[in-house]
């Protein structure tokens, strides 16, 4: 089987993170989340993978950077270009070439999953359906494709983004198909917001008797779409799959409790405190600060007298304002400081969020 990740659309949702670079590379413990995508692809047995880019060459080229050298996750990587953000559907059907008519995965490049894809493929694989699906019980299912199981549990009808669903099973950004697919993807009208929709496109497969089998997926599982949706898979990894690696220098005084990973040239010194879980990337100084939990902190940050709580630092940041920071993302080369004034003074790029 091959795979294709979806790292085109537009990330409007996570600006002004998503002006530099796609949303698919902000990091989650560390890691950018479109490598635990990759990484999740492999792990089920993956070895061809299509990533579908849009928009500008620079975010082709920051997109690259963040994935670095294929051989590191022993999988063929190609990189397919969609001309503009039209839809899933339409993404899926620029890689039409690229699958040669076999069986494939479709991952969402913003989607994470606790327990990973690998008993889904091997179960499609041997199956006779044309799709397979995987669904999870939502408190807020119009904001999501929905499907409608049927008393004997098969799939009676999908829709997307209904606005009020009988039904709480969310569809998950992660779809199995045979080449039937792009059969039907040609005949789809564009939807309400504009798009080429993957759930008309599996409602089309229903429609002409094809058989698509549902998931329900045990484990937690994530659209990193919006800030919280980020902080709270963050959360969630720092406590579960982050290995904790102690390869800093961390001076005698210093309290570190819980699971906590120092990478490799950071130093914290002896007033410092970090509650766990929380990670704290290469080449940081960390002096006077009280870290943690639920923190990741990115390669090159500087922090003085800082107090950060359930937050993402990326790096080159540096902090030295001395109030709590809490339920945070600050971008990459982001300075917070003080200066003993009382007035705020803030200097900002725009569709930034401040609040005090
Ligand atoms: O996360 C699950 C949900 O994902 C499903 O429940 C919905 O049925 C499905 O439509 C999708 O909804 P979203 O509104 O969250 O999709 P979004 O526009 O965020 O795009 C999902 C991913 O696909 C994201 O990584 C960007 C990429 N994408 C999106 C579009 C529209 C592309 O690569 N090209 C595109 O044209």
């Amino acid at each position: 089987m091959k795979g294709i990740i979806l790292a085109g659309g537009k990330g409007t949702r996570l600006r002004p993170l998503t002006h530099t670079g796609a949303k698919q590379a902000i990091p989650v413990a560390n890691k950018p989340i479109i490598c635990y995508v990759i990484e999740d692809l492999v792990a089920a047995g993956i070895r061809e993978i299509g990533i579908i880019v849009g928009y500008t060459s620079e975010r082709i080229q920051s997109l690259k950077d963040t994935i670095g050298d294929e051989k590191k996750y022993g999988a063929k990587i190609t990189y397919i270009e969609q001309d503009a953000p039209k839809g899933i559907a339409h993404a899926v059907y620029c890689a039409k070439d690229f699958i040669g008519g076999e069986p494939f995965v479709v991952y969402l490049g913003d989607n994470m999953l606790e327990n990973g894809i690998k008993s889904f493929v091997q179960e499609f694989s041997c199956s006779k359906a044309d799709a397979s699906i995987l669904l999870t019980p939502v408190e807020n299912p119009s904001m999501y494709g929905v499907a409608y199981l049927d008393g004997k549990g098969n799939i009676s009808k999908v829709e997307e983004k209904p606005a009020n669903p009988s039904s709480n099973k969310a569809i998950i950004g992660v779809y199995l198909f045979t080449k039937a697919i792009f059969q039907v993807i040609p005949n789809l009208k564009p939807s309400k917001r504009g798009e080429l929709e993957i759930t008309d496109a599996i409602e089309g497969l229903l429609k002409q008797g094809s058989r698509v089998i549902p998931h329900v997926v045990e484990g937690w599982w994530d659209d990193t779409g919006t800030p919280e949706a980020i902080l709270s898979v963050n959360k969630k990894v720092l406590e579960g799959k982050m290995k904790a690696e102690m390869k800093g220098t961390v001076e005698k005084g210093a309290v570190l409790s819980g699971k906590v990973g120092i990478g490799e040239g950071t130093e914290i010194d002896a007033d410092t405190k970090i509650t766990g879980p929380a990670i704290i990337g290469k080449n940081c100084r960390i002096k006077n600060s009280h870290i943690g939990p639920n923190v990741s902190i990115g390669d090159d940050c500087i922090l003085q007298n800082a107090k950060i709580s359930s937050s993402l630092i990326l790096e080159g940041a540096k902090i030295t304002y001395n109030a709590a920071i809490s339920d945070s993302i600050i971008g990459k080369n982001t300075q917070i400081l003080s200066d003993g004034k009382k007035a705020a003074r803030i200097i900002i790029g725009e569709n930034s969020t401040i609040i005090l």
